[in-house]
């Protein structure tokens, strides 16, 4: 498929597909558009045998601004209704396999949402985390109130969204939203190391656990346990259930099959 907002580079290494947003001179402004193309990539990263993990990713100077403001701008309320462009977030939600975010620069209001519907953040050491979106009249609009709340707590997602502040990768490392802050120079690659030892690991159980700890984030605890219970049982009708754990016995690297 032809992008015209972003680069798609399938296996990168081993199993790694990389979707970058390109669209720099508006700061990866997220237009429809981009989540559309966005939503299109990892729907064909899901599809791609090959591929095993995904790194989403903008530039040095920025992951993504927000929203698009200018497209919203004059919309009524109705428009916006109407448009349903948060319909084009579920598919990112809705990925079954891992998407690592790498970030650097600006990832504000729905930049940063977008951020949190992948599975962990590596940021740059420049990255910068803010819900802003109070500054232009509005509120985050892409799960940020209840995503930000779930990572970091009532205390400060109140302070993020409310002062709509800027804050360094470093304090959000601290308060548990994001996995790890390199030098500026090292996040791509550290992003990629990543995805590739992921990508190693058997298929199934990558999918059922991403799902079962998303369920965390979705479900009530009795729900959540449940649904990680069924998963568990359900690996060992896998043949990378028997494999890993006779290689394990056998003191031998294990062989994935992805059955
Ligand atoms: N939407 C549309 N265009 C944007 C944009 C956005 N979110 N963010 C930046 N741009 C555009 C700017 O308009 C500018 O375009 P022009 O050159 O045509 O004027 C270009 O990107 C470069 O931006 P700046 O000149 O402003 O760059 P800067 O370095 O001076 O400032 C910034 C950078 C602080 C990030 C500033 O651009 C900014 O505040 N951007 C908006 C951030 C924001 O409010 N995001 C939330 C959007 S609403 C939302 O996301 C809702 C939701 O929950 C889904």
């Amino acid at each position: 498929m032809e992008y015209q907002f972003l680069l798609v580079k399938p296996n990168v290494r081993p199993g790694v597909t990389v979707v970058q947003i390109n669209r720099p001179k508006e700061l990866n402004a997220l237009n429809r558009t981009v989540m559309e193309e966005i939503g299109a990539a990892l729907t064909a990263a899901d599809a791609d045998e090959a591929c095993r993990c995904v790194v989403l990713t903008g530039n040095e100077r920025a992951f993504a601004a927000g929203a698009d403001i200018k497209e919203m701008a004059d919309a009524s309320a109705v428009e916006m209704l109407n448009r349903d462009q948060f319909a084009r977030w579920e598919i990112i939600r809705k990925t079954k396999k891992p998407v690592i975010a790498a970030v650097s620069g600006f990832c504000l209001g729905g930049g940063c949402e977008l951020a949190m519907l992948c599975d962990m953040i590596v940021a740059s050491e420049s990255a910068q985390f803010g819900q802003p979106e109070v500054n232009i009249g509005v509120m985050p609009g892409a799960g940020g109130t209840q995503r930000l709340t779930k990572a970091v707590g009532k205390a400060l997602a109140m302070e993020i969204a409310l002062t709509g502040r800027f804050f360094p990768a470093q304090k959000m490392l601290e308060a548990g939203l994001i996995n790890r802050v390199v030098p500026t120079e090292l996040y791509f690659q550290e992003a990629i190391k990543l995805a590739e030892e992921i990508a190693q690991k058997p298929p199934v159980a990558v999918r059922l656990i991403k799902e079962s700890i998303n369920a965390a984030f979705e479900t009530h605890l009795d729900e959540g346990l449940m649904r990680e219970r069924k998963n568990f049982y359900l690996l060992f009708a896998t043949e990378d259930q028997k494999e890993g754990m006779a290689a394990f016995v056998e003191k031998r690297k294990a062989e994935w099959k992805g059955k």
